[in-house]
This record gives structure tokens, sequence and C-alpha cells, in this order.
């Protein structure tokens, strides 16, 4: 059994949603997925600090503080005995009659709960086949939002021609996977789309952005088009949950690697998750 925190308490996961909860009829909260390692948390202040902007940017007041957050982390990790995976958390507007408009005293609804899941060692290792996608997202995607019907659809149409992932294009221009940011490496350089409201600026991106600096590769956040895409040296993708990830075919263009950056940047990353 796993133990969860659901608005307020720790309890089994027998919970009762209600049906009026907005989160199911408007998709209107947000989330996060923090990553667990050997039991602890990683990056979770930044998850959280997210978590909380994102709340603020849709007029939710998150109803905990990073801190508090977290707190309940750490519990549930103990709770649950949980060595390597993950924490999923969604904070909804709350339970009122169906209506568009805010409802006047709804109280915000919380959930956290924790899951297992290794490393993605083999696409880490052996790359991965992504295909190209119309983003037909939202122009708020820097909310971490539960609105994630563009992504689904995107992610469905990548697992169903065989790939991992959907690199979405917006305009001519590359902005992200559905659950991950995208990079490019030519002569050298890393190029990614600059955080902004077309994208979520992940905090995995965050730290192999640390992580460039370190090893003193240049690192740009600029646009780039699917053509550029094509004829890089390396593609490589990230998230909490894919780590770096490289990408050896695009569509049917095959890339070829994992290349070098994407092996630096895989070994450097390894040394912060310790
Ligand atoms: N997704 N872009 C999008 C659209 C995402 O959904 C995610 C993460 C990222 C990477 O963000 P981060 O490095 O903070 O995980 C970028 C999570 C993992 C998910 O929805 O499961």
């Amino acid at each position: 059994m796993t133990i969860i925190y659901y608005n307020g308490e720790f309890r089994d996961d027998q919970v009762t949603l209600d049906y009026n909860d907005r989160g199911y009829q408007f998709g209107d909260g947000i989330y996060e997925v923090v990553r667990v390692y050997d039991g602890r948390l990683f990056t979770a202040r930044e998850h959280f600090e997210r978590l909380v902007r994102s709340a603020g940017e849709i007029l939710i007041t998150a109803p905990k503080t990073v801190d508090e957050y977290i707190e309940i982390c750490e519990q549930l990790i103990e709770k649950n005995q949980l060595a390597d995976g993950n924490i999923y958390i969604q904070v909804t507007r709350g339970v009122a009659v169906r209506n568009h408009a805010f409802p006047e005293h709804a109280e915000p609804v919380t959930l956290m709960y924790t899951y297992e899941a290794g490393r993605p060692l083999k696409g880490m290792q052996d790359g991965v086949k992504v295909i190209t996608a119309e983003d037909i997202r939202w122009l708020r995607c820097d909310i971490k939002s539960l609105n994630l019907l563009g992504n689904v659809l995107n992610k469905e149409k990548a697992v169903r021609a065989g790939a991992v992932e959907a690199v979405q294009i917006r305009d001519g221009v590359v902005t992200e996977g559905a659950s991950s940011n995208v990079y490019i490496i030519k002569d050298g350089t890393i190029y990614t789309h600059p955080a902004n409201n077309l994208i979520l600026n992940g905090i995995t991106r965050q730290v192999i952005k640390e992580c460039a600096e370190e090893l003193l590769i240049p690192f740009h956040e600029e646009t780039f088009g699917p053509d550029e895409l094509l004829a890089a040296d390396e593609v490589f993708i990230s998230s909490t949950t894919l780590e770096v990830t490289p990408v050896v075919q695009v569509d049917e263009k095959v890339i070829g690697g994992p290349g070098p950056v994407a092996r630096k940047l895989q070994q450097a990353f390894d040394e912060k998750i310790q």
C-alpha cells in the first residue's frame, strides 16, 4: 500500500476524489514531478519554487511554502521507503459546482504521492528516436499546467511511430518536447529555446546549463528551426525523468551518436546526483 498526502493528511491510497474538482472539469491546476535518487530529493527546492510560481500565474495561492512541500516529500519518502522514483504533486483550484469563472469559496486541493522508477539507462546509453510534430499548445507553456492535451496527443503520435518523444515546432521554430526540453549541438555550441512563454523552463535544463558552464561548453539560449535540428552534430532531450537522453534519429534522419558533448553532460549530471 502506498501512503499518499491528500489535502492536509497522510493516508492510504484509497482516496475518494470529488467529481466537482476543477482539476477534472477544467484542468484547472498545476503540477510538478520531483526525482528521488537513493532516498534523496534532487533539486526539490527549484521544483517547488516553480510550483509556487505556476500556481501564482493562474491565480491560485499555493497552500504551502517551499519548505513545507519539501518536508512533506521527506515524510512520503520515509513512509513509503522510496529509494529510486518520483514524487508527483498537483494542486487544483478546488471543488465547486461547474462554472468557468473562479468559484468564490473554493480551497485548493493538494495531492502528493511517490512511485518507484529507475533511471532511463538504456535510452541514455544508446540514444533514442524522436519525431517532429506541430506545437498545438496554448501560449503559456511556462506554466506547468494540468492541461496537457497538446502534449499528450503529440506524445501518442511519437509512441505510435516507435519514437520516445515528439519535438514540437511552432511557426518554424523548435520549442520543446511533449515532456522534455530539446537541445542541438553545432560546432561545439549547445543551442536551446530561450526560457520564455513558449517552453517550460526545465529544472533539468537549468542543471544542464550549469554543467555546460562548468565544462566551458558554450550554452546559447537561441531559437533554431527544423533544418538546423536535422543538420545538428548532436541532439539531446532532458527532463526530470529522462535526464540527458541523446537523440540518434529525428523522423527518418539518422543523426548518429550519442555524441561527445551529450556524454560529457551526462557525466557532469551524474556527479550532481551523487
Ligand atoms: N515533464 N517541457 C515539458 C513540456 C515538460 O513536461 C517537462 C517535464 C520538461 C522538463 O522539465 P524538468 O526538467 O523540470 O522535468 C520540459 C515532467 C517530467 C512530466 O510531465 O512528467
